[in-house]
């Protein structure tokens, strides 16, 4: 009998990898921007053309590669974060799959320039895939990803993408998630002629709060902090009386890392309960702080959720949490209705 199976060539298991990490721009936007943290930036620009469907380019002032770095970073399961399965149970950064860049690069035209040594860069170019040059080029220390022509080579993927301001907006969502995650990070994003995000570096999450959507809005907000065995909570929580109905935002971070969990949420909301009504919904900003070992990252490819050993205990770290700020409130008389923030935005 002839034998059946064979193993995919690197470049069709890139553009597979590629189907679950890259669904539309707001993804490339999300890699690279978890890299350019993960290089230790201190300011990340986003620009985009077209909605990101013409070009993407995220430029970062982080360590950057030298060339030898360059050239593995474009391999499948190339990463400097983790070595071993120990590591894999303590992830302190966003990466550890090393499959980001070759999934991008084998579904667009990429072009990875790079420096750790200032003025000593490599320009990298990889169009579907495929290598098509290495060169030398002059830039500062850090690292800018250029993302042109996102699934030229995937017609059927191609098709689903949105209108240019659904794109933009999607990537906004992504960019305001890591700017919250990082306040002491400068960020903006920009669509060519339009600004549309521009935050400074900010002490912390209040003022990134006040940067993104006004001095207003972040003096609706309360502080939260609260402890439990299963581990640390802390962040901004909306005031009951100055929730409303739409347009909610809540934005959970692990360790660092964004994630979504609709039952966190909901275990929030019913420290609410008996303070709102039903229908209306708090905007919520809640950064947990757990060990190593107790949240297991590695069960989403695109790692938008996350599992914690101990969920009870962390269910209740929240609703206890955030019951114990909104007691504080109660308290507290001199901060009623609608009265500016008790404590400095600055
Ligand atoms: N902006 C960047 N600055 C410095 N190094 C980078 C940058 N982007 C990628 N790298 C390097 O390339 C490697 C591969 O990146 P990636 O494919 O996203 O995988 P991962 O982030 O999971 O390691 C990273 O581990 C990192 O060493
Ligand atoms: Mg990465």
């Amino acid at each position: 009998m002839p034998r059946r199976i064979q193993v995919l060539p690197e470049k069709l298991a890139n553009q597979i990898a590629a189907g679950e990490v890259v669904e539309r721009p707001a993804s490339v936007v999300k890699e690279l921007l978890e890299n350019a943290l993960d290089a230790g930036a201190s300011r990340v620009d986003v620009t985009v053309r077209n909605g990101g469907k013409t070009e993407i380019r995220v430029a970062d002032d982080g360590h950057g590669m030298g060339r030898e770095d360059a050239l593995l970073a474009m391999d499948r399961h190339a990463t400097s974060k983790i070595r071993s399965e120990q590591d894999l149970a303590a992830i302190r950064t966003l990466g550890f799959r090393g499959e980001a860049l070759p999934s991008i690069a084998s579904v667009s035209r990429m072009v990875l320039e790079t420096a750790e040594r200032e003025g000593h860069g490599t320009r990298v170019v990889v169009t579907g895939g495929q290598m098509a040059a290495v060169e030398d080029c002059a830039r500062r220390v850090g690292t800018t990803v250029s993302v042109r022509s996102l699934f030229f080579n995937v017609p059927a993927r191609a098709k689903f993408l949105r209108s240019t301001a659904a794109e933009n907006r999607a990537i906004g969502e992504v960019v305001t998630t890591a700017a919250l995650a990082m306040p002491g990070i400068g960020f903006s994003f920009d669509s060519g002629p339009k600004d549309l995000l521009t935050l400074p570096i900010a002490t912390g999450i209040g003022e990134r709060i006040a940067a993104l959507w006004g001095n207003e809005a972040a003096a609706e907000l309360l502080p939260i902090a609260h402890r439990l065995s299963a581990g640390a909570l802390s962040g901004m929580i909306q005031r009951p009386n100055a929730a409303r109905s739409g347009g909610r935002r809540t934005y959970l971070f692990v360790n660092g890392r964004p994630f979504g969990d609709r039952n966190l949420v909901r275990a929030a909301d019913r420290a609410y309960k008996t303070t709102i009504s039903p229908g209306v919904h708090p905007h919520l900003f809640l950064f947990l702080e757990v060990p190593d070992g107790e949240v297991d990252v590695n069960v989403h490819p695109a790692k938008a959720e996350v599992r914690f050993r101990d969920r009870i205990g962390i269910e209740r770290l929240i609703e206890e949490g955030v019951r114990a700020a909104l007691a504080g409130l109660e308290s507290t008389p001199s901060i009623g209705l609608r009265q500016p923030a008790a404590y400095p935005i600055v």
